[in-house]
């Protein structure tokens, strides 16, 4: 049984992968399975938190005693976290947000044109959530966590994203053939702002998320 060393927090998860939809029937998306932040918010609510899940997609159950909200692309997504992160002692963007969306929906289904070998299709960035809720907190003192996949460079390059995103914690995975995603196990390094470097063996997705809350923890005030 776990201590309730959350008690009286307010969490906050994003979790999922966010679609950006081109017309009725297609959309850019991402292989987020969405358990890491389901693992987090189960996590954090058997610790005694009190814990908002915005999902992205995931198709998977609502947790029990968890608030729970749904998305679908990534400024719904951004909307959702700066709404709960108002109140919360600490963010984590487990959610792959989309880098990029279609710079123009198409009410109608995009058809093949005879002559034309393939549509282009312009994008336009999306807002960088984590970025932003870090550079402007919701409360002095918010515990701010990031995610990063990575397929090469892992811990460089996991350095450089903590620096430029300004969270306080990231937790870097190597991601590649039949790792990571859509799995029930992980494996990762968490680093911290404070120069601090937490390696997690292979295992559950809830040891993960649990080494996450167990740093996250003294970080708050
Ligand atoms: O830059 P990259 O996508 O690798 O960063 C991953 C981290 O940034 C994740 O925590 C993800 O939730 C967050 N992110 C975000 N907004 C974006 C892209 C990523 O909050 N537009």
């Amino acid at each position: 049984v776990q201590a309730p060393d959350l008690a009286g927090r307010h969490v906050v998860v994003s979790a999922g992968g966010t679609r950006e939809p081109l017309d009725p029937v297609r959309y850019l998306g991402n292989r987020s399975s969405g358990k890491q932040g389901y693992a987090l918010a189960r996590t954090a609510a058997a610790r005694g938190a009190r814990v908002t899940l915005v999902e992205a997609n995931t198709g998977l159950p609502d947790p029990a005693g968890v608030d729970v909200v749904h998305v679908g692309t990534a400024v719904q997504l951004r909307e959702a976290v700066l709404k709960a992160a108002a109140d919360a002692d600490a963010v984590v963007m487990a959610a792959a947000v989309a880098d990029f969306r279609p710079a123009a929906y198409a009410e109608g289904k995009i058809k093949k044109k005879d002559g034309v070998e393939a549509p282009t299709v312009p994008l336009v960035r999306n807002p960088d959530i984590l970025a932003e809720i870090s550079a402007d907190r919701a409360r002095p003192g918010q515990v701010i966590v990031g995610f990063a996949a990575e397929t090469d460079n892992v811990l460089a390059n996991g350095r450089e994203k903590l620096r430029r995103k300004g969270c306080d914690l990231l937790v870097v995975n190597e991601v590649g053939e039949g790792r990571t995603f859509g799995s029930e196990e992980n494996e990762a390094v968490v680093l911290a702002a404070d120069g601090a470097e937490t390696p997690v063996p292979h295992g559950p997705k809830e040891a993960l998320a649990d080494t996450v809350w167990d740093l996250v923890d003294p970080r708050l005030r």
